[in-house]
C-alpha cells in the first residue's frame, strides 16, 4: 500500500466516519499520528505478532506508570525542551538559566518556608554528605526578584523520590522556599545520587533491547516562578557523577553542572552546627520576562499530589 493509500484510510477512519462533532485538534493529530503508525507498519512491514507485542508493551507500561519515565528515555521529553528553546529563541529571548526536563516525580504540595528550609529528615545523615546549597533569584535585567518561588525535589541515598518510594518520610526532599526581600534562597540537603529506571520495569526492558541503560547522573530539579516571568523548569547535576554526560534522558546541558565546593574550615562548620565538612553549591537563577511572544511556560500535565 502506497503512503497516499494510506493517508486516505486514515481520513476515512478518522475524519469521514465522525458522524457528531469532532474536537478538531484531536481529530488533526489523531489522523497524523494513526496514518504515520500504518506507513511505519507498511515500510518495515511490521508483523501482526510484533504489533500485539507493542500494543502489550505500551499497556504494562502504562499500567505501571511508566509512560512518563519512557517519554523521557525517548528523548521526548527533552525533544519538547529544544522546541521550547526554539520558540523563545524566535520571540527574541535569549539568555537566562537554561530550562531542562522536568521528569515524571514531581509532587505538588511540599512544605513552604521564606528564605531557607531543610528538605531532607535527617534519616541518611550518617552516611550522606551534608549539602547546603544557595543563590538568588534574578530578572531579566538583573534585578533580585524577592517572593519568588523556588520548588526543589530530588531522590536520596538510593536514588528513589519521596512519595513514589513509600519508605521516605512525606516530602523528604521536597520543599517550596520563596526568595526573601533580596530575591535569596538557600536550603540543606543532601548530596543525592543518581536515578536508575527500575530495573525489572517497561522503560529498562525497551531500552536493554535498545542496547542502552537508564542510568540518570545525580541531579536536583526546580521550578522557579514569579509573577509577571516565565517559569523555569530546570535541574542542576552534580558534577564528577559518571553519568554527567551521559544521561538516559538527555537533560544535561551546560550551564546547569555548577562547582561543588567542599568546606571544612572549622569556623564554618560551628556556623552550621556540623562536625563534619559540607558542600557548598552556589548557583542563581535567572528568569525570563514574560511575553505573549512566545508559548506559556506553565505545563500542564497529570502529576501526583500528596
Ligand atoms: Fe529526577
Amino acid at each position: 500500500m502506497n503512503h497516499a493509500d494510506i493517508e486516505a484510510l486514515a481520513r476515512k477512519w478518522i475524519v469521514e466516519a465522525a458522524d457528531r462533532p469532532a474536537n478538531p485538534r484531536v481529530q488533526q493529530v489523531v489522523v497524523r499520528l494513526l496514518g504515520d503508525l500504518c506507513k511505519a507498519i507498511e515500510d518495515l512491514d511490521i508483523t501482526p505478532t510484533e504489533f500485539w507485542s507493542g500494543v502489550a508493551y505500551l499497556s504494562n507500561a502504562g499500567a505501571s506508570n511508566e509512560l512518563g519515565l519512557l517519554a523521557a528515555g525517548l528523548g521526548l521529553e527533552h525533544f519538547l525542551d529544544l522546541r521550547a528553546d526554539e520558540a523563545e529563541s524566535r520571540a527574541g529571548l535569549e539568555g537566562g538559566t537554561p530550562r531542562t526536563i522536568e521528569g515524571p516525580l514531581y509532587v505538588a504540595g511540599a512544605p513552604q518556608s521564606v528564605g531557607f528550609a531543610r528538605l531532607d529528615d535527617g534519616s541518611e545523615s550518617d552516611r550522606a554528605e551534608t549539602l547546603f546549597m544557595q543563590g538568588t533569584v534574578f530578572d531579566q535585567a538583573g534585578r533580585p526578584v524577592p517572593g519568588a518561588k523556588v520548588e526543589v525535589w530530588h531522590a536520596n541515598l538510593m536514588g528513589n523520590y519521596s512519595f513514589f518510594d513509600r519508605t521516605q518520610s512525606d516530602f523528604n526532599l521536597r520543599r517550596t522556599i520563596i526568595t526573601d526581600h533580596n530575591g535569596r534562597y538557600q536550603f540543606r540537603s543532601i548530596i543525592p545520587v543518581g536515578y536508575g529506571c527500575p530495573p525489572n520495569g517497561s522503560t529498562q526492558q525497551l531500552l536493554n533491547l535498545l542496547g542502552r541503560h537508564g542510568q540518570r547522573p545525580a541531579h536536583i530539579h526546580f521550578f522557579v516562578s514569579a509573577p509577571g516571568h516565565r517559569k523555569l523548569t530546570t535541574q542542576i547535576n552534580i558534577e564528577g557523577d559518571a553519568y554527567l554526560w551521559d544521561d538516559f534522558a538527555f537533560a544535561t546541558r551546560e550551564g546547569l553542572v555548577p562547582p561543588v565546593a567542599r568546606v571544612n574550615d572549622p569556623a564554618q562548620l560551628d556556623a552550621k552546627r556540623l562536625d563534619k565538612p559540607f558542600a557548598s553549591i552556589d548557583f542563581d537563577f535567572h528568569l525570563g520576562r514574560e511575553t505573549a511572544a512566545a508559548p506559556g511556560t506553565e505545563v500542564e500535565r497529570a502529576r501526583a499530589a500528596a
